[in-house]
């Protein structure tokens, strides 16, 4: 029997571990994309929504997942590993509160208030409050789950959810977001599969994991239409089965890895890969020099000579809020200038200032970072700042002059699975260093 999923180990003084990067060596080969992160965690909250036992594949293996396991398990559900597949067991779920540590740890536990008010007639989910890149707030999730007719407070930093009535049922309702909220959207997805009537979800969100999500509790018996599209159509039932799923590929992933390539002037295959899922980057990509050779289920991307773009985060379709710090890391190392425009969240910016410190060229003014490509950074250590500026870190010091220090691997862990062993099995030198590690010990992991 497999070890229950929990992260009981003490988790590392990752604080001050870093990934040492030796730079300046070609890439070549392929790598292997993961399950998406911000997939796998929403499916997994949505197996709150039935009694029956649920296995996802395909997923990835990252601290995000365990605490969302943890948070799962403190309701009473159960949550099991093999392999890349997590068993995940809904049906001793007798609790509807969620921890305030497991949901100021993990923002996305916060997923779990829409499933568990549709489960149990009731939630109480702390907020998750705001991170470093913005103040995230949840009032799209709770002005939608008050049209669905729950009575929603907000007292202590604590929302608390319950549908009056005998019979504790959310009532279908016409939602319009003021914004394409991704968790709003999946939230309120969650909410409406067992409501009793329709719901409309008008100025939803776009992005492929709404439409993973969509088609998981299709799979689950739930009656959805729409989902990739502005508006929603969820047709209530009265209880939802089992499913076997598959999570699908890693869109930021895979962009990180092409990223990997591009900045280094390789040649590299990534897969597996669903282009559509990521057209503005690859747009972007080939604008930048990048030559794309597409194949049944992925894509080699090949670079020589790099020139600078200019790009602006929006919501999906549009270039991904996610990529943005990577992406001007190879802008950093690019013939010419870029002008790269945050506007998704409101303090994304912050890897500029680690990317001066190894001697690139960029100016911000509000949300937005001139970039004057030049010819090569040199290594320096530095700090990621949030989980995908970190990513930007480890791409500049692949390309660097000397060696770099990434610190904030806490941020790193939780969105790419084993990043220094893949990059090292096409040529990348990284060693993951643990200064807490007793003298004598070598400082350097394997
Ligand atoms: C999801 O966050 C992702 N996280 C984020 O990935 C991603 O950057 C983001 O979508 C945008 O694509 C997960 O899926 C776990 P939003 P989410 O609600 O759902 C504003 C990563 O690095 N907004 O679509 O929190 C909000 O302030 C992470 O993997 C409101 O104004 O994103 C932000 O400016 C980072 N009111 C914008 O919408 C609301 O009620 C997008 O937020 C809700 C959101």
């Amino acid at each position: 029997m497999a070890a229950a999923l929990t992260s009981s180990e003490p988790p590392l003084d990752s604080d001050r571990s870093f990934l040492r990067i030796r730079g300046g060596y070609p890439l070549s080969g392929e790598l292997r994309v993961s399950g998406a992160k911000n997939s796998a965690l929403v499916l997994m909250a949505a197996c709150l929504l039935s009694r029956d036992s649920i296995r996802l594949r395909n997923v990835p293996a990252l601290t995000d997942i365990n605490g969302m396991a943890d948070m799962l398990e403190s309701l009473g559900g159960r949550v099991e590993r093999h392999g890349d597949a997590l068993e995940l067991d809904g049906s001793g779920i007798n609790c509807s509160a969620a921890p305030y540590e497991l949901v100021n740890s993990l923002r996305a536990s916060f997923f779990c208030i829409g499933p568990l008010l549709a489960r149990m007639g009731m939630a109480r989910v702390p907020l998750p409050g705001g991170c470093k890149i913005g103040s995230r707030p949840v009032e799209e999730h709770v002005k939608g789950l008050k049209a669905l007719g729950a009575q929603v407070t907000i007292e202590h930093g604590v929302v608390t959810a319950a549908v009056p009535g005998p019979c504790r049922r959310l009532k279908g309702a016409r939602i319009v977001l003021d914004c394409p909220s991704v968790g709003a959207t999946e939230t309120l997805m969650m909410a409406a599969a067992l409501a009793d009537g329709e719901t409309v979800i008008e100025n939803a969100a776009l992005e492929p994991e709404v439409v993973d999500l969509a088609d998981l509790l299709v799979a689950m018996g739930s009656r959805i239409r729409g989902a990739g599209t502005p508006i929603i159509t969820i047709a209530g039932v009265d209880h939802l089965h089992g499913a076997d799923y598959a999570v699908i590929p890693d869109r930021i992933e895979a962009g990180t890895f092409l990223l990997a390539a591009a900045i280094t002037r390789s040649s590299l295959r990534v897969a597996p890969l669903i282009p559509a899922h990521l057209c503005a980057v690859l747009s972007k990509l080939e604008q930048a020099g990048c030559r794309l050779d597409h194949d049944d289920e992925g894509l080699t991307l090949s670079a020589e000579r790099i020139i600078g773009v200019d790009l602006r985060t929006q919501p999906f379709p549009g270039f991904p809020t996610d990529l943005q710090a990577p992406f001007m890391s190879l802008l950093a190392t690019a013939e010419g200038t870029s002008m790269v425009t945050e506007v998704i969240f409101e303090n994304r910016l912050q890897h500029v200032a680690e990317l001066q410190r190894m001697g690139a060229s960029i100016r911000t003014q509000g949300n937005t970072a001139f970039v004057e490509g030049v010819a090569r950074l040199s290594g320096a250590p530095v700090q990621g700042t949030d989980l995908r500026a970190s990513a930007a870190m480890v791409l500049a010091g692949l390309a660097a002059e000397g060696t770099t220090d990434v610190y904030g691997l806490d941020y790193l862990d939780r969105g790419y699975a084993n990043l220094e062993a893949k990059l090292n099995a096409v040529g990348a030198a990284i060693s993951r260093c643990d200064p807490t590690l007793k003298a004598g010990a070598s400082a350097l992991a394997a």
